[in-house]
């Protein structure tokens, strides 16, 4: 790619056009995304879904800059995207935090390596593990900690950094239904707080529904974008809002082809 091309300060803070990706199978070129044109506003809540396989986690690493598109352009911020920086951290789908640290630590290893003074880090970790209800856990070891907790110290570790976009892989599929829900309550009311620019990749479509501003449907790969839906429901919404399962159902009529090529089911909505 080349360096320094910026779009306008006023445009989107996320900008992918014409994005391409293929890897090597068997010899053989796999397509993964094909032709992928997207904008995300700053402070928009964008989410993407898709089948398993159709490339979400591979466009995710892309916008991070942990891959490189083969073709296409990505800008963030407004530079042209060519490798990874502080304005866009990712929770990825296996959380990545260090077993060895305490919760407390885990928040402030990625500070340290932005290089800001003990007193700033100090203020950052203890407001962001306050804002995700860790505060009575702050030198608990993980494995002391529930899934959900585990899930809201990767959340704090990501929100201090403060970055400009937050890219999030499929952040509560590992969760109970009952803590993905309250989840995906206490992270409307945190992007309320913070006016993060969220980009949540996610197999839900009514967890989509329920989180975005914006749904971005892909289709099975190579992913391909098959419908954009703005979702101007109020909020706080719940997946079992009548009005976020009537337009889950209509975009599940609309998409009626995707089978899960892993699990071969579909979503109950
Ligand atoms: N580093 C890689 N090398 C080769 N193939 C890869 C690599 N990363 C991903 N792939 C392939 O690209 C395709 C898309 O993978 P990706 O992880 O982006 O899918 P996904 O939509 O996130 O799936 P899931 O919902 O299961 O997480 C898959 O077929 C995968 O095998
Ligand atoms: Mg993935």
């Amino acid at each position: 790619m080349s360096q320094g091309t910026a779009v306008p300060q006023s445009g989107p803070r996320l900008k992918l056009k014409g994005v391409g990706k293929y890897f090597d199978h068997d010899h053989k070129k796999l397509a993964v995304l094909e032709g992928i044109d997207l904008e995300v506003e700053a402070g928009e809540f964008c989410c993407l879904v898709g089948p398993s396989g159709c490339g979400k986690s591979t466009l995710l690493n892309i916008v991070a800059g942990l891959e490189k598109p083969d073709e296409g352009l990505v800008w963030a911020n407004p530079r042209e995207v060519s490798g990874p920086g502080p304005d866009r951290v990712v929770i990825f789908q296996d959380l990545a935090l260090f077993p060895w640290l305490d919760v407390w630590d885990n928040v402030d290893f990625g500070l340290k390596n932005l290089g800001l003074p003990a007193g700033e880090r100090r203020a950052r970790v203890l407001k962001y593990l306050q804002l995700v209800h860790l505060q009575e856990f702050l030198h608990a070891r993980l494995h002391q900690l529930s899934g959900g907790m585990r899930q809201r110290v990767a959340l704090a570790r990501s929100l201090a950094m403060e970055p400009e976009i937050l890219l999030m892989d499929e952040p509560f599929s590992a969760l109970d239904p009952h803590t993905r829900e309250r989840l995906q309550q206490e992270l409307q009311d945190i992007w309320a707080a913070t006016g993060a620019t969220i980009l949540f990749v996610t197999h839900g479509l009514k967890e989509a529904v329920a989180l975005g501003d914006k749904v971005v449907l892909l289709t099975t790969r190579p992913g391909r974008i098959q419908a954009v839906e703005r979702v101007d429901l109020p909020r706080p919404r719940s997946v079992d809002d009548a009005p976020v399962l009537s337009i889950s159902r209509r975009l599940k009529a609309q998409i009626g082809n995707w089978v899960d090529p892993v699990s071969r089911q579909e979503e109950r909505v």
